[in-house]
């Protein structure tokens, strides 16, 4: 459930007109409800309820900042107790900036530099998700210099079809994260033993938009075995992180689980593990928390097919349906209920440019706003600035109220930062 609905024939963002927001910012932009993402963290955490309550001890949500890195939406989820699941030096900022709590903060990522770990153990992070023996010793090496230990768990590989997009999938052999579960008693056995390290612990995560529990569950069982192996070989296993992944509907029909379905098949897969558990979900909790505004900026007749929608927002901006072919319902700001089969499209000179194909939508005309939906998750924080475009303007509602809580970057912003050489001035 969101707050994107139509009142007396117009869409508002909770209290606020879209129309007002396109009218004072401009188009396109990225509008985010604050209820929506308080109400997603809070009904995630209470799908957890029967882990916490199985285990004795309250789980770790921390929030994958790459699906929404935007300062303002961290700290509401910040607010709402969550950590942050980072993958980058840039990531592990932008949280600590946000007000997230170290120890609560979890670094991922199966290429951290040795500045990238070295910012981690300086900040004081809660976790380290290693993704290679050498990330390990690097790691261990970097903290025993410091005289410090590095609370760390091993990321394997179980060789899982999380049977979702390829670009998407993590947790297949072929794939470039994790350990392969093959080599992981072994790893741990090294990096369990070195100075530096302390290695509580295992992270799994297959995928993302998954519609389906039953790879997780797979998953999270060959998990349960290696805590079991690893506790006979004598390790101490206090930590398990679960990833992310579950997925969203982005079209009518789309099922996923809910997360207290999810919750229930946690609670059952992790039954007697006696470990602290971390989850990093991102979409579940900000996909639908945020849209793309966009205006019309005319109709033009297709040549064998329905006609164009050239919308001012383009693949630049929401990249999802270029990269992965995805589904954005589109829908006007103010529709007449007349609909209309069309081609949606942005002004990029590519074909790739198209954010939808034969849609039924709702009847648009030039001038009038509409917006792409599920947009907050993976939207704004995948742009780019192709066709010399700027970045576009984010907006948080609450309530009545918004704010812009990110600047839009123009065209000329980024030219300022290109130089033409002294070599090249004659
Ligand atoms: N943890 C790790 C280690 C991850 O790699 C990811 C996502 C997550 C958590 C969060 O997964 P989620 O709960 O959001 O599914 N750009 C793509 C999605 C890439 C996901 C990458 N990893 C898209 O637009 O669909």
């Amino acid at each position: 459930m969101d707050h994107f609905e139509l009142k007396d024939g117009e869409l508002f963002a909770e209290d606020v007109p879209m129309r007002r927001i396109a009218d004072e910012v401009g188009t396109p932009v990225y509008i985010y409800s604050r209820a929506t993402l308080e109400r997603h963290a809070r009904v995630f955490r209470e799908g957890l309820q029967g882990v916490a309550e199985a285990s004795g001890r309250e789980p770790l949500i921390a929030f994958a900042v790459k699906a929404n890195p935007n300062l303002a939406v961290l700290r509401v989820l910040s607010r709402e107790g969550c950590g942050a699941d980072v993958v980058s030096g840039g990531e592990l900022m932008r949280a600590l900036a946000a007000g997230v709590p170290p120890e609560k903060i979890v670094f991922s990522g199966v290429g951290k530099t040795r500045a990238e770990l070295q910012l981690g153990l300086d900040k004081q992070i809660g976790q380290f998700n290693i993704e290679s023996r050498e990330e390990g010793r690097e790691l261990a090496e970097l903290a025993a210099a410091m005289g410090l230990e590095a609370p760390a768990c091993l990321r394997i590989n179980p060789d899982v079809d999380a049977k979702t997009h390829e670009k998407i999938s993590t947790g297949k052999a072929e794939n470039k994260f994790g350990i392969p579960l093959v080599h992981a008693r072994e790893v741990f056995d090294e990096l369990g033993s070195l100075e530096g390290l302390n290695l509580r612990g295992v992270a799994v995560h297959i995928g993302s938009q998954l519609l389906d529990l039953e790879p997780l569950e797979t998953a999270f069982a060959k998990v349960g075995k290696l805590v079991g192996d690893l506790r006979d070989r004598g390790h101490t296993i206090t930590h398990v992180d679960l990833g992310g992944g579950l997925g969203v509907p982005y079209k009518d029909g789309e099922t996923p689980p809910s997360p207290a379905e999810y919750g229930v098949m946690v609670a059952r897969a992790t039954s007697g593990w006696d470990v602290h558990l971390t989850f990093e979900p991102g979409r579940v909790i900000a996909g639908n928390a945020g849209v793309l505004l966009t205006r019309v900026v005319r109709v033009k007749r297709g040549g064998n097919g329905p006609p164009f929608v050239i919308v001012d927002a383009a693949m630049n901006d929401l990249a999802r349906p270029a990269l992965y072919g995805a589904w954005h319902d589109f829908d006007a700001v103010a529709p007449t209920g007349e609909r209309m089969t069309a081609n949606i499209v942005g002004p990029i000179c590519e074909t790739g440019d198209t954010f939808a194909r034969d849609r039924e939508c709702d009847a648009l005309q030039a001038g009038e706003l509409a917006v792409f939906r599920t947009a907050g998750a993976y939207g704004a924080t995948m742009a780019s600035s192709y066709n010399s475009r700027g970045f576009v303007a984010e907006v948080m509602v609450s309530g009545s109220d918004y704010a812009i809580v990110a600047d839009r970057i123009a065209a000329a912003a980024i030219m300022d930062a290109e130089r033409v050489p002294d070599f090249l001035s004659d």
